[in-house]
């Protein structure tokens, strides 16, 4: 029984150069009080001249670039299979002219990565999304007719409007036409006026626990209320972090949405797609919420033929200098086995069958 990863990161050589270049987030530098130490700067408000240098952001290792540092990862940890994709925040900062061969550079990059390590690699495209969508549709072409790509990896910004902008949906309709599943992760979080004046007393925290999910639901029910999954009803979308908080939310947004006197007047009520559907038919949700009260969630609402493993590694590394296994990977594997004590061919299925099946691994 394989398991695989299906929510781990990398950024390749290509885009390490690419964020080295850089003096303004997302990039990568070392500082006067620390010259040997690289730290990644990605996530809004991170390069705030308040926190001490040696705290922004996060130390960049090997194991953010160096694939041999993740296969020696998914050997320690039991993994036989990982679907690799590009870390946020993927090229959504590029000017127009730029993205279109940066796409390309870097999804080759990842091609060639995966063709080291026939049956263990795979990976999810990026998309150049600040470029004009012709340019967008004919990577997704691309990326179709590369043999490790198993969909992309997009964050919810789309063309700078959010997942629910019409101007979406040749892109949609490509990726649906192309049968190439949107791997959503978020990125940008909530405003950080919402984390309060002492924010940076907190570490990552908040924007993490809280701001990451949050943007997935928000996200995703804006598509809901565009219409996008009325539109392209056969849309395959994974969500990270067993999608956010959608499942627990789900019954809030459906009254919400049954309670509205401006979309009833509007004529949106009647005949939509809701939510419930639209999760056990369209949405597929990772394993990757470090409890078991969390999971059953996402299996009560998707259903576990619908959720994957994953770590996101290489984020979340155990803090302790001599640790060996981490801490994040064990709390994934420990709920998945939680929720299923008495059912292990279930379990199989989350941790590696469902992926092999969804995204036709290993053919
Ligand atoms: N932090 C990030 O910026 N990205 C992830 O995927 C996880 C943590
Ligand atoms: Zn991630």
């Amino acid at each position: 029984m394989p398991i695989v990863d299906i929510h781990t990161h990398i950024y390749p050589p290509t885009y390490v150069d690419l964020l080295r270049s850089r003096t303004t987030v997302p990039y990568i530098r070392t500082f006067p009080e620390a010259p040997d130490q690289s730290r990644l700067i990605i996530l809004p408000g991170e390069d705030d001249p308040s926190t001490p240098s040696t705290s922004r952001g996060r130390p960049i290792g090997r194991e953010y670039y160096d694939i041999a540092q993740k296969i020696a990862f998914m050997d320690l940890h039991k993994i036989d299979t990982s679907v690799i994709s590009l870390a946020n925040p993927w090229l959504d900062f590029l000017p127009a002219e730029e993205a279109g061969e940066a796409a390309q550079r870097i999804n080759d990059d990842v091609e060639e990565i995966c063709a080291k390590y026939p049956g263990r690699l795979y990976a999810f495209g990026t998309l150049p999304l600040s470029a004009p969508s012709e340019t967008v549709i004919k990577e997704i072409q691309r990326l179709a007719g590369l043999w490790h790509m198993r969909g992309v990896i997009m964050g919810t910004s789309g063309l700078g409007n959010g997942l629910d902008d019409p101007a979406l949906d040749p892109i949609y309709a490509a990726l649906e036409e192309h049968d190439q599943l949107i791997f959503l992760h978020p990125h940008y979080g909530l405003p950080t006026s919402v984390y309060g004046p002492r924010a940076n007393e907190y570490g990552h925290v908040l924007p993490l626990a809280l701001g990451f999910p949050l943007e997935t639901t928000i996200a995703v029910t804006r598509m809901l209320l565009s219409g996008v999954w009325d539109r392209f009803t056969k849309l395959k979308v994974l969500l990270a972090h067993s999608g956010g908080t959608l499942p627990f939310l789900a019954g809030r947004i459906e009254s919400c949405i049954k309670h509205d006197g401006h979309l009833k007047k509007q004529g949106k009520i009647q005949g939509r797609r809701d939510v419930w559907d639209i999760l056990k038919t369209n949405i597929y949700l990772d394993a990757v919420i470090y409890s078991e009260v969390g999971l059953k969630a996402a299996i009560d609402a998707s259903g576990a033929d619908r959720l994957l493993f994953g770590t996101d590694h290489p984020f979340f590394p155990p803090l302790e200098e001599d640790a060996e296994e981490w801490h994040s990977v064990n709390a994934n594997y420990g709920a998945i086995a939680a929720a299923f004590k008495n059912n292990q061919a279930v379990a199989d299925d989350v941790l590696g069958n469902n992926a092999v099946r969804i995204l036709k691994l290993h053919s």
